[in-house]
């Protein structure tokens, strides 16, 4: 059988649908042309990249009310797989420049700070990346005991090659489960829970990436790739933390396909900034590493109201809705592929992303008994979006009344830090429930009802019609809300916020029957090397109005303060918890970790106080980020933000010439002193400077 049939992607070429092209974005256009040009120079030129690469097609200068523009505008840029990662930029955008001066480059921006000249993607341990899923678990917070201070529940992973198999064992019983009321007890028991990929084709395994990816993204939206192949996106929004994207690129590169990073050209208050993430990208090769996986996303703010609590807000909620919806569209999301959407300071840990990418067992604690798309072409499937007799309302929101799932997404229990991994808002439990991730699932994009219902069994409508076929028939509508123009939620569809709302009050997850991974992640709280660092945060960030109308300096010296007293940056002077990070022991093989199922469970069944395992999971929860303890001399400020703020950063040492340049393990062990927080083990700094060297 030749490979297009066998898989279901595109075989049939006069009916193959291609990609809409992102909706031009109209709001900006319109904006133009209302735009009162005072003057206008135009200076249109390219940048010459190393290797002949131009990134950027033209920059065009105006002036206009508010003084001068740059337009930046990109060619288009695809991967190996024909993914267009400048898809977002095509149109061009205007901005200030840095320093507000259009000549500026992003290097003279007076709160630039330069990459650790180690900086590229970790390479985690194999064990870590391609898990043994038979034998692995994933470890479910336990709300039940102690608030979840003690050990978590734990549950068992599978291959998704098994769980195939034991999916059409269990529909051939004509069995109904409910998981909707399931108890999170219930959920993570050690016994199959019936989930449905949805795929019915052969294992893929001998199809390369290239052409496998390349059929995916041209595939019709009710087809089901392999999930043992599914992507995991990442969706962040993005103002000026280029450490913390440093950090996360590098944590992350060698999990996550697409990174989609979100900026708009004004801050959450309302001022006009430059687009920073942008620009680097184009401009630089500060992301040459990272690029073949980095989609940026710049985007105007056209909200403008007050919902009570500022106008940061509602600009924050629309923000958060762009960039799931364009997300998806940028990546080409299919059926089954992973999604999460959080703030670049929320990290969840490596070792769990790839668990959840690469096996499988705990997709129903969010998608519940899963099941994917009807093909549209054998003619017993309906849309709600093209066909009102199917009934379907919508809710006070506008979002529709289709029981898909368990929820919208899962999320990570992360431990809240806040300046640097030594203060702590709780050591006992994580208190943030970010980010949220999710399983992208066609039948919601395409407006498909589901088969089964959590709570009940549903019957299928009869159609006639293939919208794929329709050119204006928008395969992504199902994650899209009909009114962005403002957060009053008037429109109808898919509100992109709500994957990460009602998440803040940890303590409501229990009642709520929600699963929430364990120990999962790190919330990065103002991880910011300089004093103007934390003030640019503040100055635009919805939270702003908490600091009142004071000047700039009686701002920071506030903030220092507070730092200083390890108290919370935002609304009364709350104190956070001192505490140590755990180091790896080898610089060169990283924490090491275990998953087993068996060995969890007999300890969490026992009551033995087995004291190795008690070390090990509480080294566990103050392990770090890998890029931080593998370089603390560019990172010394998160590991210890006391030091941080007394001493100097290794930037503002080395001059600047020699930034890209510099090699840690020839300078001298008392400027390596100097650099490296009194916290980092003495033994793994020797480590470091040896492995430096070679
Ligand atoms: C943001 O971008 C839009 C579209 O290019 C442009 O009309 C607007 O002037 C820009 N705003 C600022 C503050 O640069
Ligand atoms: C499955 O069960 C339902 C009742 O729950 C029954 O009506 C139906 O005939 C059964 N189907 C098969 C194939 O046994
Ligand atoms: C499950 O919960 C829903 C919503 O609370 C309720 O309507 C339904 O009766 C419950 N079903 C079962 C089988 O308990
Ligand atoms: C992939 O190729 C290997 C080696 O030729 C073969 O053993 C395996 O069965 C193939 N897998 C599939 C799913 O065809
Ligand atoms: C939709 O509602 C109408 C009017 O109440 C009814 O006649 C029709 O059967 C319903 N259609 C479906 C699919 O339930
Ligand atoms: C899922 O979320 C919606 C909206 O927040 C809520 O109404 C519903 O009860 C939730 N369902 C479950 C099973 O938790
Ligand atoms: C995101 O995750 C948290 C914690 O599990 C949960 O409370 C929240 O409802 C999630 N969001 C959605 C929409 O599922
Ligand atoms: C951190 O480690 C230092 C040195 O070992 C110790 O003196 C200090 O008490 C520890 N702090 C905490 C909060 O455990």
């Amino acid at each position: 059988m030749s490979f297009t049939q066998e898989y279901q992607l595109i075989d049939n070429p006069s009916i193959v649908k291609k990609p809409p092209q992102l909706k031009k974005q109209k709001i900006i256009k319109y904006s133009l042309l209302v735009l009162t040009i005072v003057s206008l120079g135009i200076a249109s030129f390219s940048i010459l990249k190393k290797e002949n690469e131009i990134l950027v097609e033209e920059k065009i200068i105006i002036k206009d009310n508010e003084g001068e523009k740059i337009l930046i505008k990109a060619k288009p840029r695809l991967d190996k797989y024909g993914v267009d990662l400048n898809v977002n930029v095509l149109d061009g955008i205007y901005t200030m420049g840095f320093n507000n001066d259009v000549e500026a480059k992003v290097e003279d921006w007076k709160l630039y700070t330069p990459p650790c000249p180690y900086l590229q993607p970790v390479k985690h341990a194999d064990n870590d990346i391609n898990p043994v899923c038979e034998k692995s678990s994933l470890q479910i917070a336990n709300f039940e005991k102690n608030n979840g201070k003690d050990l978590p529940y734990v549950m068992p992973l599978n291959t998704i090659s098994n769980q195939l198999e034991k999916w059409k064992e269990w529909e051939k019983k004509n069995e109904t489960i409910l998981y909707g009321n399931q108890s999170v007890k219930e959920l993570v028991e050690n016994k199959y829970h019936p989930f449905d990929y949805g795929y019915t084709g052969e294992n893929t395994e001998n199809i390369t990436d290239k052409k496998y990816y390349n059929n995916v993204i041209n595939s019709r939206m009710d087809e089901v790739p392999d999930p043992r192949r599914r992507r995991l996106f990442s969706f962040i929004l993005f103002n000026a933390e280029y450490d913390l994207l440093d950090l996360y690129l590098s944590e992350y590169y060698d999990i996550i396909d697409y990174f989609v990073i979100y900026e708009s050209n004004t801050t959450f208050s309302g001022n006009p900034k430059p687009l920073y993430f942008t620009r680097t990208l184009l401009e630089t090769d500060r992301y040459d590493k990272f690029k073949d996986k980095l989609i940026p996303l710049p985007v105007k703010i056209i909200v403008d109201e007050d919902n009570g609590r500022g106008k940061g807000f509602p600009k924050e909620h629309l923000a958060r809705r762009t960039v799931i919806e364009k997300g998806l569209r940028s990546v080409h999301a299919r059926h089954g592929d992973l999604f999460m959407h959080g703030d670049l300071d929320e990290m969840p840990k490596a070792h769990v992303l790839s668990r959840l990418k690469k096996c499988g067992g705990w997709e129903h604690l969010q998608a519940g008994i899963g099941g994917g798309p009807k093909s549209f072409k054998n003619g017993n499937v309906d849309s709600y979006f093209i066909n009102p007799n199917m009934n379907v309302t919508v809710n006070g929101k506008g979002e529709y009344n289709v029981d898909y799932s368990r929820n919208y997404s899962i999320s990570f229990l992360s431990w809240f830090h806040e300046y640097s991994f030594n203060i702590i808002q709780n050591s006992k439990v994580g208190t943030v429930a970010h980010p949220n991730l999710s399983i992208f699932d066609a039948r919601r994009s395409l407006g498909q009802l589901n088969e089964r219902k959590n709570y009940n069994k549903r019957d299928s409508v009869s159609s006639y019609s293939d919208p794929l076929l329709d050119p204006n028939f928008d395969i992504y509508q199902g994650y899209t809300y009909t009114d962005n123009t403002n957060d009053l939620k008037k429109g109808k569809g898919y509100i992109g916020e709500y994957l990460r709302f009602d998440t803040s009050k940890v303590p409501e997850l229990k009642g709520k029957k929600k699963a929430t991974i364990w120990n999962s992640g790190w919330h990065l709280s103002s991880f910011l090397p300089t004093i103007d660092q934390f003030y640019n945060k503040i100055s635009s960030y919805s939270h702003f109005q908490s600091y009142g109308k004071k000047s700039e300096e009686t701002i920071k010296k506030d903030i220092i303060n507070r730092i200083k007293n390890h108290q919370y940056i935002y609304g009364s002077k709350k104190k956070y918890n001192s505490v140590n990070s755990t180091f790896p022991l080898s610089y060169e093989n990283g924490y090491e970790y275990n998953f087993n199922y068996d060995y969890w469970n007999e300890r969490i069944t026992s009551k033995n106080n087995d004291i190795g395992f008690k070390k090990y999971i509480n080294d566990m929860k103050r392990e770090i980020p890998t890029q931080v303890w593998k370089h603390p001399i560019c990172y010394s400020f998160m590991i210890d933000r006391d030091y941080g703020i007394d001493k100097k950063l290794w930037w503002q040492v080395i001059p600047k010439e020699d930034w890209k340049t510099v090699k840690f393990e020839e300078l001298d062990s008392e400027i390596i002193d100097q650099l490296v927080s009194p916290n980092y083990p003495e033994s793994l700094k020797k480590q470091m400077l040896k492995y430096l060297n070679i």
